[in-house]
C-alpha cells in the first residue's frame, strides 16, 4: 500500500493535533465548562469516510452525546469525480429540538452535505452544524458553509485516514496523494 502513495500531503501527527483543536473548539461551543451535563447534542456521522475521523474526535470531546451514522456515496467505484450524493438510509435518530452536528471527512462540491442537511432540517432540529475535516475550497459551495474546518486543501484527490480510492487506502494514518498512474477513472481521473 506505501509504494501507491505519491506523498503525504498531512501526516497523522498533524492530523492528531488539528483534531485536538477541533475538539476544543465544539467543546467551547456546546458544553461551556460546567455545562457538560446540560448539552443535547447528536452527532450525525457520514460514513464510511469520516469513520475514523469521528471515532477519534468523540473521544476528545468531554460532553454528553448521541450519534447517529448514515451512509452517503457520491463517489461510486474507481471515481475521482462526484456524481451527486445518494443517501443509502433513511436517518432515523430524533433530533427535534436537539443540537446537531454533521460529521463529514471532506467538503468537496457540497452534494453531500446539502443532503443530509436537508434531510436533517425537516425533523426541526434546534441547531444544525457541520464539521469536516478537509474543505477543498476551490469547488465548496457558498449555500454548504462548513462551521467547524480541520484543514483546507487544494483540488487533490487525496486518500487516507478514513478516506477511499475505489474503497481503497481508508487505513492509511496520513492523508495522501496516491501515484497518479493509479487513477483510473478516465479524463479527470488523477487531476481532481
Ligand atoms: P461532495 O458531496 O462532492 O462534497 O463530496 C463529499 C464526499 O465525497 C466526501 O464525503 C468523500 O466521501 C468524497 N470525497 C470528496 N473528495 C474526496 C477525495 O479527495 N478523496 C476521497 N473522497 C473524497
Ligand atoms: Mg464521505
Amino acid at each position: 500500500m506505501q509504494q501507491d502513495i505519491d506523498r503525504i500531503l498531512i501526516s497523522s501527527r498533524r492530523i492528531a493535533d488539528r483534531v485536538g483543536e477541533l475538539a476544543a473548539e465544539l467543546a467551547r461551543e456546546y458544553a461551556p465548562p460546567g455545562r457538560e451535563q446540560s448539552c443535547d447534542l447528536t452527532i450525525v456521522a457520514i460514513l464510511s469516510g469520516s469513520l475514523i475521523f469521528l471515532a477519534d474526535l468523540i473521544r476528545r470531546l468531554p460532553m454528553r452525546m448521541r450519534i447517529a451514522l448514515v451512509t452517503v456515496s457520491s463517489y461510486p467505484g474507481a471515481s475521482t469525480e462526484s456524481r451527486g450524493a445518494r443517501l443509502f438510509e433513511q436517518i432515523t435518530a430524533d433530533v427535534a429540538g436537539r443540537d446537531v452536528l454533521i460529521v463529514d471527512d471532506i467538503l468537496d462540491t457540497g452534494g453531500t452535505l446539502r443532503a443530509v442537511r436537508a434531510e436533517l432540517a425537516r425533523r426541526q432540529p434546534r441547531s444544525i452544524r457541520t464539521c469536516v475535516l478537509l474543505r477543498k475550497p476551490a469547488k465548496a459551495p457558498p449555500d454548504v458553509p462548513a462551521d467547524f474546518v480541520g484543514f483546507d486543501i487544494d483540488n487533490y484527490f487525496v486518500v487516507g485516514y478514513g478516506l477511499d480510492y475505489d474503497g481503497l487506502y481508508r487505513n492509511l494514518p496520513d492523508i495522501a496523494v496516491l501515484r497518479p498512474e493509479l487513477y483510473t477513472s478516465g479524463p479527470g481521473g488523477g487531476r481532481a
